[in-house]
């Protein structure tokens, strides 16, 4: 199988992923800015489909209308010239001074209103642009001491702001669908939708849920010791995985954004089994965009964060192929057997039998020999975690 990355095989990347300059908060730059032609460039040479972008990546907070112009136009060049696409944009309502408190959310009303603005005048670029999915990550939506937020006000505001721009999208015709993108902290102390469970429960309160899915991050569940693959299954499950950031979190920790692969690999391996194995008759599962959401290490030079672009892909497509190689082993596949993880997609209960039946059969309760369980009728789930394990290490 190929391990070369090709437009069909979706990967993303964001602008400031690749144009992270290395600043945190505990040092400046170490790198140079990278300009988002060559930023485009360069992702389509390494196989890449699609570039994402904040507006504040393409252009400053403040631009006057002909500098924002100039850059648009500058990027559109870009994409015509290397026929790279924009799957999905989103809105900065973190950087700038006035979002300290959030954007949708900020005690101060006024802020609300222009954060709304903002977002409007993005999504008629990101319409402009072609892109499907818009993403909201709300970092600064959150707070760090409890009595300076009023949590249910705050996603009442949050609900009104995500109402509002389903109805713009929907009267301006614009085919575009939003992703919320959890995260429990980091830059707030807490995060309002910390994960991406409270995220999908949120939806559901919202004036046109079908609107509205998520975008999980890798990184952001494992920070709160949640496991991603998992979480991403409930998003299939409930039809609300719009798009996916990948990377790697070694842990809870902060944000660490390291390359797709280069945390937890068994919940890595895990995940891309799911996505391009878990759907029906064992095909994929998800068809969106694979977007990368890492930060090239701060050590790296401007070299490095090329080798980190495709090491993303790279580990992904070696992923895809140790997944499908799993899947076709007939021991995986007596292993499976033998684990009854196939049964339990068997309905618990029988076509048409009502609570009475269940409670009238004797062998399911007083007939049912439950002390069998000591000391026999293991699952055998070690013998198939080893042989996933195996797959993942190329021994098999
Ligand atoms: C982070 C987030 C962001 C978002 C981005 C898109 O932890 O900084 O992951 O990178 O994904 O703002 O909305
Ligand atoms: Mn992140
Ligand atoms: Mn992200």
């Amino acid at each position: 199988m190929a391990t070369l990355p090709s437009r069909d095989d979706k990967f993303s990347f964001g602008l400031w992923t690749i144009g992270y300059n290395g600043t945190d908060p505990f040092g400046g730059p170490t790198r140079p800015h990278l300009d988002v032609v060559e930023a485009v460039a360069g992702l389509a040479e390494a196989g890449a489909y699609g570039l994402t972008f904040h507006d504040d990546d393409l252009f400053a907070f403040g631009s006057t209308n002909a500098a924002r112009q100039s850059e648009i136009d500058r990027l559109k060049q870009a994409l015509a010239d290397t026929g790279l696409i924009v799957p999905m944009v989103t809105t900065n309502l973190f950087s700038a001074p006035i979002f300290k408190d959030g954007g949708f959310t900020s005690n101060d009303r006024a802020v609300r209103r222009f954060a709304l603005r903002k977002v409007l005048r993005n999504l008629d670029l990101a319409a402009e642009l072609g892109a499907k999915t818009f993403v909201m990550w709300g970092g600064r939506e959150g707070a760090e001491y409890d009595p300076a937020k009023d949590i249910r006000s705050a996603l009442e505001r949050y609900r009104e702001a995500v109402n509002l721009l389903g109805d713009y999208v929907t009267d301006k015709g614009y085919d575009i669908r939003f992703a919320i993108e959890p995260k429990p902290n980091e830059p707030r102390g807490d995060i309002l939708l910390p994960t991406l469970g409270h995220a999908m429960a949120f939806i559901e309160t919202l004036e046109r849920p079908e609107l509205v899915g998520v975008n999980p991050e890798v990184g952001h569940e494992q920070m709160a010791g949640l496991n991603f693959a998992a979480g991403i299954a409930q998003a299939l499950y409930q039809g609300k995985l719009f798009h996916i950031d990948l990377n790697g979190q070694r842990g809870i920790k902060y944000d660490q954004d390291l390359v797709f692969g280069h945390g937890d690999l068994y919940n890595a391996f895990a995940l891309v089994d799911l996505l391009e194995n878990g759907g029906p008759d064992g095909g994929p599962s998800y068809d969106g965009p694979r977007h990368f959401d890492y930060k090239p290490s701060r050590t790296e030079d401007l070299d490095g964060v090329w080798a980190s672009v495709s090491a993303n892909m790279r580990n992904y497509l070696l992923f895809k192929e140790r997944a499908a190689a799993f899947r076709a082993d007939p021991e995986v596949l007596a292993a499976l057997e033998a684990s009854r993880v196939p049964e339990l997609s068997q309905p618990t209960l029988s076509p048409g039998e009502s609570c009475d039946d269940l409670l009238a059969d004797r062998s399911a309760y007083e007939e049912f020999d439950a002390d069998g369980y000591f000391g026999a009728r293991g699952f055998g789930f070690v013998r198939l975690q080893q042989l996933a394990t195996e797959h993942l290490l190329g021994a098999r």
